[in-house]
């Protein structure tokens, strides 16, 4: 499977770093094939949120306007993208289809090649033109996933409640995963 991890200049850069971290695991490599984009403002946030940065996950890493990389063209589509986190500036450029960065591009991609793409918007509160624009994204299909981790497990540290959110996002991707006891399980 052919995944596009997309980080734009969002709060919440952790969730991008433990969503990478799965699916560089041994249980996942195999199975992903995996590239990363970055926007512009996405290593800014990365630098202030995180210890660790992206560059030595032995990812393939583009950015810019790179339109050179592969699934810049709808003839190289990705089977899935996910962009983690999203700032609202993306959001409103993917709901209008502004493909004026490689990150823009490969998500309009995504959409007109009906290829699955999640959106993991970050903002509090949104605004009228947040929601407006996250609903337009909805109704072309694509999964509009906040990063709104859940209580329910009794998480117990910051990593676990990451996992409640990127457990979700590998939930629709279709793999498999066990970091978060699933309701009813005993
Ligand atoms: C530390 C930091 C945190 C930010 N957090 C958010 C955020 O949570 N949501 C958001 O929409 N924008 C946030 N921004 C603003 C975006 O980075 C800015 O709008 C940028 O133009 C987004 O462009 P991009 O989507 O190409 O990265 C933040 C910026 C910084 C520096």
């Amino acid at each position: 499977m052919k995944i596009v991890v997309g980080i734009s200049g969002a709060s919440g850069a952790p969730y991008a770093l433990r969503l990478l971290e799965l699916l560089t695991s041994d249980a996942l490599k195999k199975d992903v094939q995996l590239s990363l984009v970055l926007s512009s403002t996405a290593e800014q946030v990365i630098a202030l949120e995180c210890k660790q940065g992206v560059r030595e996950l032995g990812i393939p890493v583009f950015e810019g306007r790179d339109y050179g990389a592969p699934f810049a063209s709808g003839s190289s589509a990705p089977d899935a993208m996910v962009i983690i986190p999203a700032s609202m500036s993306s959001v409103a450029k993917l709901a209008h289809g502004i493909s004026d960065n490689l990150l823009t591009r490969a998500a309009d991609v995504v959409i007109k090649e009906k290829k699955r793409l999640i959106v993991v918007p970050r903002e509090t509160p949104y605004s009228e033109i947040h929601l407006t624009n996250m609903l337009a994204l909805a109704r072309l299909g694509v999964v509009v996933m906040p990063a709104s981790p859940s209580f329910y497990g009794q998480p117990e540290s910051i990593g676990q409640l990451l996992d409640t959110v990127v457990g979700r996002i590998c939930d629709h991707l279709g793999l498999p995963q066990q970091l978060t006891r699933r309701w009813g399980a005993k």
